[in-house]
């Protein structure tokens, strides 16, 4: 695979309410020393900064795209119709649903557009940060060293027994 340690993970989110579960994402790319951007980006509220975007994306040294949105999600979906670059979708809990609807927007996007999808809420922020920098390590090889210590740590700190 080739080497290129300028790739970055560019986080985008439908709003400013979903930053508190996509800071999960930034913190979580920190820890494995991948640089990003994060950007608020909505499909229907910005949808001219939505294209924008996705025109320049490739050329910015993006490597993978981290999408967060609540309700009907569609701003992954779109994003991913506008680029190459791979998108990761973070379902964000909404008010009346509980993030199902979120889920099922993105997970279920119709053959030819792929949207790779996470759990909601945290642990797919989280998730989705760690299979960004998974995705990033193919090209460098620090991140891959980093992200296999923090497996390692991780196994670690599971203890035997509960007592
Ligand atoms: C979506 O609508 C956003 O991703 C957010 O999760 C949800 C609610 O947005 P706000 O009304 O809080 O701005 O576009």
């Amino acid at each position: 695979m080739k080497k290129n340690n300028k790739l970055k993970v560019s986080i985008v989110m439908g709003s400013q309410s979903d930053y508190k579960i996509m800071k999960l994402a930034e913190k979580t790319l920190k820890k494995i020393g991948v640089s990003f951007e994060t950007k608020i980006i909505s499909a229907h509220r910005t949808p001219k900064r939505m294209y924008e975007y996705a025109a320049k994306v490739a050329q910015n040294n993006i490597g993978v795209i981290i999408a967060g949105a609540g309700g009907s999600a569609h701003l992954p979906g779109m994003i991913s119709a506008l680029t190459h670059v791979p998108v990761l979708g973070v379902p964000v809990e909404s008010k009346k649903l509980k993030g199902l609807d979120s889920l099922l927007s993105i997970a279920q996007m119709p053959k030819g557009i792929p949207v790779g999808t996470l759990a909601i809420g945290e642990d797919g922020a989280i998730n989705a940060a760690l299979l960004a920098a998974a995705i990033i390590a193919n090209h460098n090889p620090d991140v891959l060293k980093k992200l296999k210590n923090f497996r390692t740590s991780q196994t670690k700190s599971v203890k035997i027994s509960p007592k």
